[in-house]
């Protein structure tokens, strides 16, 4: 594998530089204002993998964004593996806390990252990642390394729930075949502490709606002798939630799969400083169920979180007002074994249920996604925790984590295929927030670390035959 990375060392810069094109589109699922650039996103990863040496490359459409598709199958004995990423990103406000544009990428060296950091929207999540796949396919190729037959499948609507993709792959399944699943799309530890993404979370988001006069009112007029939606939602959210911070939604733990005391105490295992943490996000505290620790509550406990809430005047000045509706975006992080659909039935019924009848209320199910755990034991675990083995000199921990990416789930149940979540990242490299990077070092590394994983899973796949 020698030459893998001389390869690597001769063409960093032009890998560091195609990276940076591709961070250029504002490809923003969310916002249709970008829906061009979105596609124009799609022409470019596709150019990118015919370049890498791709074959039968294809810009799927489906319902929403398209699907970019390309392959590399040399021998039918070989185990063929699936590489999955994202190309859409997240929207990139609020603008004025970003240092520099989102879209126009910058190196810069930081604490954590003293080679450099590139600073966009989606330099991590995902398109720095996904991207890592290309360059070290291409890299594989070029130096006669590619050991299994690959494919690629890069959607364009993981940021907003990738509601179109259960369809494509009921209609595709011939296409994505395959023995493995491999994803870059989560992160590790940190750049000394190698990981692997063992659980990802699944989620019920939806969007409630509570009305109270039919107008806006004075509240002089009419304050203290009529309901005020937005009291009342603040009100029935702070419901939600006990003392203890246990969610109070009936039946809401009844499916939710308890850890042994053996399991706990692995995971606790896991390098974590609480004080450094509270300093990452400068916090005088933390918060959270009582009698879970902070790596349990992000990685085996479900969630309930409110993350927007908004209604009467928020203007400049002051309005005395009493609005006539309140809205709030709610979203549910779920574990084995709660069901999305159960959830969100169970939400709402509860939720209309603490509604005094001095108000009304609608609850809207925007998305969802159930899910998923990774064992330990399979080929395509031990050859990732190999490949990581070897470029970062210590073996990587399995770590359950509290993101979610609903597609997983779904190819388990479709294509009943296990995925590998080989990420890169750093939970400090700000997804979804101002300022997003991802560490040059964390780029290259991935390039390195993925040839292992081919190399390591087709040993591993002819044994199992
Ligand atoms: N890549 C993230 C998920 C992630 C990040 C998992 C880090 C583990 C570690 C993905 O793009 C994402 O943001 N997913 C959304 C869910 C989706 C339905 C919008 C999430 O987790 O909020
Ligand atoms: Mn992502
Ligand atoms: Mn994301």
């Amino acid at each position: 594998m020698k030459e893998i990375n001389k390869y690597i060392n001769k063409n960093k810069d032009r890998f560091i530089n195609e990276l940076i094109n591709l961070l250029k589109i504002p490809s923003i699922s969310a916002d249709s204002n970008y829906s061009k650039d979105v596609l124009s996103c799609a022409e470019h990863v596709s150019k990118s993998l015919i370049k890498a040496g791709a074959e039968n490359v294809e810009i799927i459409p489906t319902d929403g964004f398209p699907v970019v598709y390309g392959e590399k199958i040399f021998d039918e004995n070989l185990p063929t593996v699936l590489v999955y990423g994202h190309y859409d990103v997240q929207p990139a406000d609020p603008l004025e806390l970003w240092e520099s544009g989102p879209f126009d990428p910058i190196i810069k060296k930081t604490k954590i990252h003293p080679d450099g950091a590139i600073f966009a929207r989606g330099a991590c999540d995902d398109k720095g990642q996904f991207f890592s796949h290309v360059k070290a396919f291409e890299t594989m190729i070029n130096t006669n390394n590619l050991t299994c037959n690959v494919k690629f499948m890069i959607e364009g609507e993981e940021e907003v729930g990738s509601i179109n993709l259960s369809k494509f792959v009921k209609e595709n399944k011939q296409k994505l075949s395959c023995d493995t699943i491999l994803i870059s799309d989560t992160g590790i530890i940190s750049n000394n502490n190698p990981s692997i993404t063992t659980g990802l979370k699944g989620l019920s988001y939806l969007e409630v709606e509570v009305t109270g006069p039919n107008r806006d009112l004075h509240s002089g007029l009419y304050g203290g002798a009529v309901g005020n939606p937005i009291n009342i939602l603040c009100e029935m959210i702070s419901k939600l939630k006990d003392k203890n911070n246990k969610i109070t939604i009936p039946g809401f733990y009844d499916n939710v799969q308890e850890l042994s005391e053996c399991e706990r105490k692995d995971m606790g295992r896991a390098p974590f400083n609480i004080d450094k943490y509270k300093e990452a996000l400068e916090l005088s505290d933390i918060h959270g169920e009582k009698g879970y620790t902070t790596i349990e509550r992000t990685g085996i406990r479900p969630t309930l979180d409110v993350n927007g809430i908004w209604g009467g005047y928020i203007g400049e000045g002051a309005k005395t007002v009493i609005p006539s509706k309140a809205f709030a975006k709610i979203s549910m992080r779920l574990v084995p074994n709660q069901r999305d659909n159960e959830i969100t039935e169970k939400f709402t019924d509860f939720f209309k249920s603490i509604a005094p009848k001095s108000v009304s209320v609608k609850v809207s199910p925007h998305h969802g996604g159930e899910p998923y755990v990774c064992p330990t034991d399979i080929p395509s675990y031990l050859a990732a925790s190999k490949a990581m083995e070897i470029t970062y000199n210590k073996k990587p921990i399995p770590v359950r984590s509290g993101g979610s990416i609903p597609i997983v789930a779904l190819f388990e149940k479709e294509l009943r295929v296990k995925s590998i979540l080989l990420g890169f990242g750093l939970d400090s490299d700000a997804i979804h927030s101002p300022n997003e990077h991802y560490g040059i070092f964390n780029y290259l590394k991935g390039i390195e670390t993925i040839p292992y994983f081919f190399s390591n899973y087709s040993k591993l796949f002819n044994k199992k035959i």
